[in-house]
């Protein structure tokens, strides 16, 4: 790609990474991904945003190159993940009279993870205004959207607003701008899901502290610029929040037909009753759809047989998953099959220690579902409508 003129002066140094299809050796990116890098030329001062993950630092040599950039003062470092500092070391060879400016929890980030020497780091602090000559950069922390070093940084003049992850997407594409390309909001709900969704906590505080400034564009790490940025910012608003779909999530895995048997009970049960179902078999499903679902959905179920006396492992990799990112789900009921005996049901209150207090009927059967099985399906189905229905959530 070629760099792109944004504003005056300001320009998008986007690097799609078209081919690859996982992130943090996890996250499927059916989509790829990008990085982008920011360039800011001010009368007296030269500014990079950021760089991009190392793989192919070298496009982003190029954008540098094609601008004839022969001096960059200041590397901003917004967040130490290596795919947005990873070519920092690089990007000091090349520009020695650079200095990296990064948030307070950076400076030691930036040392441990890229060995960068402290003489070429400096410290901003929160607030900070940094005047380059004709525009002028004001630092603000954002921590936790996902690490604990982040921060954006906000272009006045522009009302510009650089933010890395926060607001990002999986996305790689030729559209510089959100408006341009309508996968984005999807790519955006579902990097909120896999990445940002366990910090709801900090999200909502950060965004807070954005509203303070006003902001004519949402310029991310990763994905297109958010051109209308309240749509984004709404959208966080939403997924941040407390509210919750009258929907119930299954995650379910079957071996031999019993666990899909009860499954199958318990969603017709459930439609009957007025509540929404997404089921998710296990073998196929994506873990961007099912972090998705746990954004959403108001109560969850899992379903699956015991192997090697205890869950599934496929049961196991979702349920510990959706603990760790702190699914928003106020209930979780099971179903457990089993041959001959089963620790499945310790094992997986054990595995969701987040879910301590949101448990319901956890149902465990030998075989073939029986009629008390799916009499306790039936109830299973009744404690989900009522739990929606007490969460004030219209059926
Ligand atoms: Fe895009 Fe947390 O790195």
């Amino acid at each position: 790609m070629k760099p792109q003129e944004i504003r005056k002066n300001v320009y998008f140094l986007g690097v799609p990474h078209w081919e690859r299809r996982l992130f943090d050796s996890l996250i499927p990116l059916p989509d790829g991904t990008s990085y982008n890098a920011y360039l800011v030329k001010g009368k007296n001062l030269t500014i990079l945003i950021d760089t991009v993950e190392p793989a192919v630092a070298r496009y982003l040599f190029q954008q540098l190159e094609m601008l004839r950039v022969d001096r960059i003062d200041y590397i901003v470092s917004q967040h130490t993940e290596q795919d947005h500092s990873g070519s920092i070391p690089m990007m000091l060879e090349k520009y020695p009279e650079a200095t990296v400016l990064c948030s307070k929890k950076a400076f030691e980030l930036l040392k441990i993870h890229l060995n960068l020497p402290e003489e070429r780091l400096r410290v901003v602090e929160d607030g900070e205004i940094f005047d380059i000559g004709g525009k002028t950069l004001r630092f603000i922390y954002t921590p936790w959207v996902h690490w604990p070093e982040t921060m954006c940084t906000y272009l006045e003049e522009e009302r510009l607003l650089f933010t890395c992850d926060f607001f990002g997407s999986h996305l790689a594409t030729y559209s510089v701008y959100a408006s341009e390309d309508e996968r984005t909001e999807l790519a955006a709900k579902r990097y909120y899901a896999e990445i940002m969704a366990p910090f709801r906590s900090p999200i909502r505080n950060n965004l807070k502290k954005l509203d303070e400034i006003e902001i004519e564009m949402i310029c991310p790490g990763h994905g297109p610029i958010h051109d209308v940025p309240a749509r984004i910012l709404d959208l966080y608003r939403t997924w941040s929040g407390d509210s919750l779909d009258n929907l119930t999530s299954v995650f379910y895995v079957s071996m031999h037909g019993s666990t899909v048997e009860a499954v199958d009970y318990l969603c017709d049960a459930l439609v009957k009753r007025g509540v929404k179902v997404k089921r998710y078999d296990l073998v196929v499903s994506d873990l961007g759809e099912i972090a998705m679902a746990l954004v959403d959905s108001a109560s969850l179920v899992v379903a699956a047989p015991t192997v090697l006396n205890g869950l599934h492992p496929l049961a196991v990799e979702v349920v510990y998953l959706a603990d760790r990112l702190r699914a928003k789900a106020k209930g979780l009921g099971a179903i457990i099959s089993y041959g001959w005996g089963s620790m499945a049901q310790e094992q997986l209150k054990t595995l969701m220690p987040g879910f301590k207090e949101k448990w319901m009927r956890i149902i465990t059967f030998r075989g073939f579902p029986s009629e008390d099985t799916f009499r306790e399906v039936e109830e299973l189905a009744n404690e989900i409508a009522g739990l929606h229905e007490q969460l004030g959530i219209k059926l």
